[in-house]
């Protein structure tokens, strides 16, 4: 039988470590804090920043919005960014994309202190994820590591195919599987607009991850049996219902899930995780700012794999370089860090 994953499940599990994490900080006096930064007057990226919003409150971080209208100037945006990378109070940093076409998205990701960067975008942040050092895993990409995690789907020798390139999703999905690390180790095709038999290249994959925008592209007909699916498309579609229209994902999940082992319905599937990881790279990034080691457990899903060194290390303090005294773990998790994480 087909294992539908639940993201709401998974995410809900994550979370509840997390607030633990929250109240540890706010004990020592930190409360994380994340603001985001609305120019847009799409409703779709005012849905997903009001969530964004609603989620930090529901957990303890101090979750605070601030919106430019669309048509102005692109320094007044960069003036904010300015004034939020001096703020000791923000932690997190996230412009919503996409921006105004006058203003230069690469010039935002770069003005953002990579420190607060809890997108992953500024290319520091993306250059530690390719050598695999991340500071900060694209929020997404890193729900789909998770989402994999919770269903013991291993990808270390795995055929994975990522269909779409886009800087929020596709190419850091791609780079997290290629990565010598857990959640990693795939041999990995990255498939884009100009890809020439796409079915050629999925029905060869053992792990599809659907994030190109394009409702229902991948259907039944072009996977292999037992395949695991991952679907990060939400796209509206026209619809003889009362609202007009539908929500799909970039997979034909009735025809997909006749071969699929895993799959991931949407909604319900990757959605929940994105807004879960932005909350982990928040705290990730108050623990950070404030050398203030946050001795979790396993942030992800201890039923499946047991604690993993590499993230209680990371909240210990082993980012810091300089803490080692400090960290309560002791050395053994800081070294097994980088044993884990081999570059
Ligand atoms: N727009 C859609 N997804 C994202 C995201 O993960 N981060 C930002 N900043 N904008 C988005």
């Amino acid at each position: 039988m087909t294992h539908v994953l639940d993201g709401n499940a998974v995410s809900d599990r994550i979370r509840s470590n997390l607030q633990t994490a929250i109240d540890h900080l706010r004990d020592s006096g930190v409360t994380p804090g994340l603001t985001t930064v609305l120019m847009s007057e799409d409703d779709a990226s005012r849905t997903y920043v009001s969530m964004k919003q609603q989620a930090c409150e529901d957990i303890g971080i101090d979750g605070r919005t601030r919106r430019l209208d669309a048509e102005q100037p692109a320094e007044d945006l960069f003036d904010l960014v300015k004034e939020l990378n001096a703020r000791a109070d923000v932690h997190g940093i996230l412009v919503q994309m996409p921006v105004p076409d006058h203003v230069d998205k690469r010039r935002v990701f770069r003005s953002v202190d990579p420190m607060k960067d809890v997108d992953g975008f500024h290319p520091e942040n993306v250059g530690r994820l390719v050598a695999g050092n991340a500071r900060y895993k694209p929020c997404t990409p890193h729900g789909i590591q998770k989402l994999l995690e919770s269903a013991g789907v291993d990808t270390a020798g795995k055929e994975a195919v990522v269909v779409g390139r886009s800087d929020i999703v596709g190419k850091p999905m791609a780079n997290l599987l290629i990565q010598k690390a857990p959640g990693g180790n795939a041999t990995t095709t990255l498939c884009h607009s100009q890809t020439e038999n796409l079915t050629e290249k999925t029905r060869q994959a053992d792990l599809v991850i659907a994030a190109a925008g394009y409702p229902e592209l991948i259907d039944g007909s072009m996977l292999s049996e037992g395949t695991t699916v991952i679907d990060v498309g939400i796209n509206h579609v026209d619809a003889d219902n009362e609202k007009g229209y539908k929500l799909v994902g970039d997979v034909a999940y009735e025809s997909a899930k006749q071969k699929a082992d895993v799959i991931t319905p949407v909604p319900g599937g990757v959605g929940p995780m994105t807004i879960t990881m932005l909350l982990y790279n928040t705290v990730k990034a108050a623990s950070l700012q404030t050398e203030t080691p946050v001795d979790l457990p396993w942030v992800g899903l201890p039923s499946v794999g047991g604690a993993r060194d590499a993230d209680k290390a990371v909240f210990a303090g082993g980012d810091f370089g300089n803490t080692l005294s400090r960290m309560r773990s002791g050395k053994e998790s800081f070294l097994l860090w980088f044993l884990a994480y081999p570059v």
